[in-house]
């Protein structure tokens, strides 16, 4: 691009960015608070408006996961969280609740707000991400005043009430040193002349953003908090002189916004003494010799557990435990919503390597397997299932196990377990030993194995995650990877699955009424065919007597939902779905295996081969890497004793 059409894009973009901002004295402010009091607001408020205003709702009943994991209680979802975070609708109700009682100036708008989790539970993604809701909002500050205060505070408490019910806001605060300085210095007293400015919140220009990283004892200082006396200027001016500050810790930029705490507990206990005055009296203490200087932001905090435990268990910190409310964050149970984590990863990255079919599954379920409790109630992986909102079929019938009675059967369930770091980097692990720049369920198992062998220091954990991955998450991929190779070789699959269906319902509801049926082709009076029927109950284990009430179960259960209006089709009502695939998938089996076995196909075989090949690359998303790599793993370890 020549010259000139560089600079062209600078200036328009220039010219895009100055909107103009308010800019006038106190006077000219009280008349821009007359016309909208609303921009009076507390932090807590501020902060919890601006996000509200992305779009609160409830989540539909129609959605299935309202139903299966949240036991149909009302779910608050907020459209500022969706696209980031996954999973955390609880723990983002309860930061949004506390937010709200807050701003409602409870007792919680003098309290820390603190997270505590696991590693790789989404923390510090969380605060960053509540922080960045800030950025660009506009607000009003006193011009000059490093804690860029409300410009109402230079209203004198003597007239406040008259202007509180003039403009119908409420005024609470005062003006830092600095202010003061210049009102009384520069200004004579006349605060209507104080200048007064519009800016925008900016965590990167440090203006109503803060974060405050863990310090060791050493380097330790409170001015990272609350600013210092510039020394420089202690020779030119007296001690309490307020030209001598400088006012420019977390406390003082993060002022009217968020002041972020990492690791909080990493920190000595004298400077959580300063954070709990600044909570709990809204004051902070000032650099030398001044007053407490007024604060007002929102205070968040994180830690692990381990952390939290420490710190709590010591006598002296109860004051402080006393102005924290805690917020549990834990790892996601559900593996739907885990393998969004890693969709999001993968999205924005630079990977472009090919994912196979299942790879991000595979991965879930051995994330969410180490980090859940055993039950009482059924086996690990059942519970993995459940609380994922899958029914689990035995005998015929969805297994009834309550997804509440599970989670209560434990505490601190998805406190501990593999974190979402770790199974990053075993894909990048994946990808780096892939030659053909792809990983698969095949590569990934291995990364996992290689990664727990290296990473995990605990014996007993590291037994169990080895165990898991070799195992339960193998034995699963295989019965997955087993009807997935299957279905490849039946044709049409889904339509000869809705015609088995059809003709299921048929016989089935004359069968439950005692009529008979009529051929839809022909016309035909018929009797249910019985041989049909049983060879599609006997794949989920239905014989002798308990065949009447599966079929009269499954008629009436299609009939309401049609009499709903719902359209029905073969994966309506899981049982049936799991009958149906299984007899297609059975009627494939012992082709599949002699097909994807054989060494030598003859020329039927090999065309049946070739099919179902396309079919995995064509329809199921794999490539030509990685449907071999699987057929591979497939014809050595599935199909053994026969
Ligand atoms: N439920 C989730 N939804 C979306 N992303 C998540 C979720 N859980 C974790 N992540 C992602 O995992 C990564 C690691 O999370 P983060 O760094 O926030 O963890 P943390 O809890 O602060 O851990 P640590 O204690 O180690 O600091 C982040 O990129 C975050 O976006
Ligand atoms: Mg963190």
């Amino acid at each position: 691009m020549p010259k000139q059409k560089f600079l062209k894009l600078i200036e328009e973009q220039r010219k895009g960015k100055k909107v103009s901002r308010f800019e006038g004295t106190l006077l000219d402010y009280l008349d821009v608070v007359n016309k909208d009091p609303s921009i009076i607001q507390l932090s807590h408020r501020r902060l919890c408006n601006v996000i509200e205003e992305w779009g609160v709702y409830d989540m539909p009943d129609t959605d299935p996961r309202k139903r299966k994991i949240f036991d149909g209680e009302n779910i608050k979802l907020f459209k500022y969280f969706e696209k980031e975070f996954f999973g955390m609708e609880n723990v983002i109700s309860k930061i949004m609740r506390f937010l709200h009682a807050a701003s409602l100036k409870g007792e919680e708008s003098r309290q820390v707000l603190l997270l505590m989790g696991p590693v790789g539970a989404g923390k510090s993604a969380l605060t960053e991400h509540i922080k960045k809701s800030l950025d660009g909002i506009s607000y009003y500050h006193i011009k000059g005043d490093p804690q860029r205060g409300e410009p109402l505070h230079l209203i004198p408490r003597a007239l406040r009430s008259k202007f509180e019910k003039l403009l119908n806001v409420k005024i609470e605060g005062d003006i830092s040193p600095v202010a003061r300085h210049i009102l009384l210095n520069e200004l004579d007293g006349e605060y209507e002349k104080f200048p007064i400015i519009e800016t925008t919140f900016s965590q990167r220009a440090r203006r109503g953003i803060a974060s405050v990283p863990p310090m060791d004892a050493n380097s330790q200082d409170v001015s990272v908090l609350i600013g210092s006396e510039d020394i420089s200027k202690l020779d030119k001016y007296p001690e309490d002189d307020p030209r001598v500050l400088s006012l420019n810790g977390a406390f003082n930029v993060g002022n009217r916004g968020i002041v972020e705490m990492i690791e909080i507990f990493k920190n000595e206990i004298e400077f959580l003494h300063t954070v709990i005055t600044a909570t709990q009296e809204k004051r902070i203490p000032s650099p030398g010799k001044n007053d407490l200087i007024y604060f007002d932001g929102v205070i968040i905090a994180h830690c692990n557990e381990a952390e939290w435990n420490r710190f709590r268990s010591e006598h002296t910190n109860e004051a402080i435990l006393d102005r924290i409310v805690k917020i549990e964050v834990p790892y996601v149970l559900e593996i739907d919503e885990e393998i969004k984590i890693y969709e999001k990863f993968l999205e924005g990255s630079e990977f472009t390597a090919h994912i196979a079919p299942h790879t991000l599954r595979v991965v879930s379920m051995f994330s969410v397997l180490s980090r859940l409790k055993q039950s009482q109630k059924c086996d690990l992986l059942t519970k993995m299932k459940i609380y994922n909102g899958e029914e689990v079929i035995e005998k015929g019938r969805v297994k009834k196990i309550d997804i509440k009675d599970l989670r209560e059967e434990t505490r601190n369930e998805g406190m501990s377990g593999i974190s979402t770091r770790f199974i990053m980097k075993s894909i990048d692990a994946a990808l780096s030993d892939s030659e053909k720049n792809m990983v698969t369920p095949v590569s990934i198992m291995d990364a996992l194995v290689k990664q727990v062998k290296e990473q995990v220091v605990d014996e007993e954990f590291r037994k169990t995650c080895l165990e898991l991955i070799q195992k339960v998450v193998r034995e699963e991929y295989l019965r997955v990877l087993e009807n997935e190779i299957a279905k490849a070789f039946v044709a049409a699959y889904e339509e000869q699955a809705q015609a088995l269906f059809d003709n299921y319902l048929d016989n089935a509801e004359a069968y439950a009424t005692h009529q008979k049926l009529k051929d839809r082709v022909t016309k035909e009076e018929m009797v249910p065919d019985e041989a049909f029927l049983k060879s599609i109950e006997e794949q989920i284990g239905i014989s002798g007597s308990s065949k009447d009430g599966f079929r009269s179960d499954v008629t009436a259960y299609m009939f309401a939902k049609m009499r709903r209006g719902a359209k029905v089709n073969y994966k309506s009502y899981e049982p049936l779905k799991e009958a149906i695939e299984g007899y297609l998938i059975g009627s494939v089996k012992d082709m599949a295996r002699i097909v994807t076995k054989s060494k030598t196909r003859d020329d039927e075989q090999q065309k049946k081969y070739g099919d179902m090949v396309r079919t995995l690359i064509e329809e199921y998303g794999y490539n030509e890497n990685s449907a071999e790599e699987i057929i591979t793993f497939a014809s050595n370890n599935l199909w053994r004793d026969s």
